[in-house]
């Protein structure tokens, strides 16, 4: 198991207001789960757990057999940057960066940006993006930045990737292609991967879903194949 959730929970307010319940779950190396559920119904505050940028009120959370609680900050902030990769609904692109300049800043970080290179244009290219590469995010279309900041998730070739609403900004056709990236890396790379969604199509290409209410597991749904 690489994603282990035990009786984890989250408030927030005083007097405290418990958002997430306290649930179990496990994710499998590889595996890639979807979390579905109405608006308010706390798929971005389990995102947010399961990826460690959020710390539970109760309960634990396992990535690797390791309590992210127990890391230091230093060792944090490096598991994060090369096994992790996060999609946000707004994607922090930094404007001062072109497209290529954004996406190859996670590598920049490790001094990878060079070997990075070809990967980098090749993902652009298979986002039908490579074309806007010198752009500034405030030159491209916010489906445009949102498959930047997709590239730049994949940079590393992370272990997890944590993705909410991905497809959010996107036309169908570039929705479809990420999808089918996405679920493909997840086969090749044996890329762990949890999506948020709230398409019914695409939270089924997921090997199991999981449908959230009130901060509550109420269903889940095994896919073969
Ligand atoms: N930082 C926060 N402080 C207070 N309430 C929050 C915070 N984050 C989320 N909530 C509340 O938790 C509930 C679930 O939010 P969220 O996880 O964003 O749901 P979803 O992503 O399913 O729409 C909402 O009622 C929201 O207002
Ligand atoms: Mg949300």
């Amino acid at each position: 198991m690489t994603i282990i959730c035990q009786q984890l929970s989250k408030s927030f307010g005083d007097p405290p207001v418990q958002i997430i319940h306290p649930l179990e779950l496990q994710v499998s190396d590889g595996e890639f789960v979807s979390i579905s559920g109405m608006s308010g119904s706390g798929k971005s505050t389990l995102l947010y757990l399961m990826s460690t940028l959020d710390t539970p009120s109760s309960g634990q959370l396992l990535i690797d057999d390791v309590d992210p609680a127990a890391m230091s900050v230093d060792a944090l902030h490096r598991f994060r940057g090369e096994s992790i990769g996060f999609v946000f609904q707004f994607h922090y692109l930094l404007p001062e960066l072109t497209a290529l300049e954004n996406v190859l800043l996670p590598a920049r970080r490790w001094h990878r940006h060079q070997e990075k290179l070809p990967w980098a244009l090749e993902l652009l290219e298979r986002f039908d993006i490579v074309s806007e590469r010198d752009k500034r995010p405030s030159q491209l279309s916010g489906g445009q930045q949102q498959r930047v900041a997709i590239v730049r998730a994949l940079m590393m070739r992370p272990r997890y990737l944590f993705a909410d609403e991905p497809t959010g900004n996107l036309d169908s056709i570039n929705s479809k292609v990420v999808m089918d990236f996405l679920k493909q890396a997840s086969r090749e790379w044996r890329m762990t991967l949890v999506l948020v969604t709230h398409e019914p199509e695409y939270a089924a290409m997921a090997d199991r879903e999981i449908f959230l209410r009130d901060g509550s597991i109420v269903e889940e749904r095994l896919h073969s194949g």
